[in-house]
């Protein structure tokens, strides 16, 4: 246990300011157990383990930081059991050098293995809910461990039960792999063409992997210390989903500003999704915005990513997320709703 720390060391924006006391967990069992302390005791308590998705106000945290950080990772055949502080990627590694395939999309993703289930990570086609057999929850309302399958995780674009709420804390994750080395089938055009393979097809997993981190690095979505434009919470804003009512007066808004363009759309469970970084582009801010000289800036290899330079504070990182946000809803009238979790603050 340690006090006054500087919480921006641990979140990949490198925002975070003070928090009062820090509480390294290395193994499950300290984990639940200083968990459980806390709660007895109702002292506020913030969960942390990669940081990847979180933004933290400018006045840190006034309670307990509980710092995950049990790292075991075993793989039994295709069953891959990971404990929630292993870092992402470097499970994904492993995975793919032991030729099982079904991770590789996910590659380069930073954070933690314990946060993918929890706002069901996704990229390049593939979300980690398709291959969660069942997750070690501690129910922060009983205390009691428990494990749970995939039905009741109510997973989501984006999201399950667990975001948001601060009821269960992810222990561990149970996963099923592909035994063949083979990837998932590829469903994102870029990447599949990238891979020089028909959508659908499956390729080695190694391939796919070393083919996505390339993608990604292109995007500014690989952590680099020396890379202000990764310097992010990833995408910080979903996706969003525009329903059947209100599809014609996005399209014509579109329409009215930018003529006859051809717009990225995909349809979607409760409508129509278009491409947030697509509509932030068209809206006016570009890769970059404001310029140069500004702390908190888009990432200049993509509108999705906002970034701190260096030397922005949570509150400037936020003032340029709202003006993004509201500049989209004004041009197209959609509203962008943000991905990461906030603490302490708000958009
Ligand atoms: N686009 C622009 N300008 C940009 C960037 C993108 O116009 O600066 C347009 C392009 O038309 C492009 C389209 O947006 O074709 C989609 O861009 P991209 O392929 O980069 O994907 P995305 O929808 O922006 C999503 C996820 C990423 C994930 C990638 C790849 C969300 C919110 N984001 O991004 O996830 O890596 O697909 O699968 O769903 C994350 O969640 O943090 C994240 C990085």
């Amino acid at each position: 246990m340690s006090a006054d720390l500087d919480l921006s060391g641990f979140t990949t924006l490198r925002l975070g300011g003070p928090a009062t006391l820090f509480a390294e967990c290395p193994t499950t069992q300290v984990l639940i157990d200083v968990v459980r302390l806390l709660d007895a005791a109702r002292i506020p308590t913030l969960v942390l383990a990669g940081g990847s998705n979180l933004v933290i106000g400018d006045k840190g945290f006034d309670g307990v930081v509980v710092r995950v950080s049990n790292t075991t990772v075993s793989l039994d055949a295709g069953r891959v059991r990971v404990d929630a502080g292993a870092a992402w990627d470097e499970v994904v590694a492993q995975t793919v050098a032991a030729e099982l395939g079904g991770l590789e999309c996910l590659s380069g993703i930073p954070g933690s293995a314990g946060a993918t289930p929890v706002q069901n990570v996704g990229a390049y086609g593939v979300e980690i809910g398709s291959m969660i057999e069942r997750v070690q929850l501690l129910d922060r309302v009983t205390g009691e461990v428990r494990w749970v399958g995939p039905s009741e995780l109510g997973l989501g674009y984006r999201t399950s039960v667990l975001k948001h709420s601060s009821d269960a804390l992810v222990l561990a994750t149970e996963l099923a792999l592909h035994t063949d080395g083979l990837s998932n089938p590829i469903r994102y055009r870029e990447l599949a063409s990238a891979l020089g393979t028909d959508e659908g097809g499956r390729v080695p997993a190694a391939a796919a992997r070393e083919t996505v981190l390339e993608l990604r690095r292109g995007k500014g979505m690989v952590l680099d210390p020396d890379d202000h434009d990764t310097w992010s919470a990833g995408s910080f804003f979903t996706n969003p989903v525009v329903s059947d009512e209100s599809l014609p007066a996005v399209l014509s808004a579109i329409d009215a500003k930018l003529g006859d363009v051809s717009v990225p759309q995909y349809p979607a469970e409760n409508g129509t999704k278009f491409s947030a970084g697509w509509l932030i582009e068209r809206a006016g801010f570009s890769k970059g915005y404001p310029g140069e000289n500004a702390a908190a800036r888009l990432s200049t290899k993509h509108t999705l990513a906002v970034t701190n330079r260096g030397t922005a504070t949570a509150e400037g990182l936020l003032t340029l997320a709202r003006t993004v946000r509201d500049g989209v809803e004004d041009a197209f009238g959609v509203r962008l709703e943000p991905e990461p979790v906030m603490v302490n603050c708000s958009i």
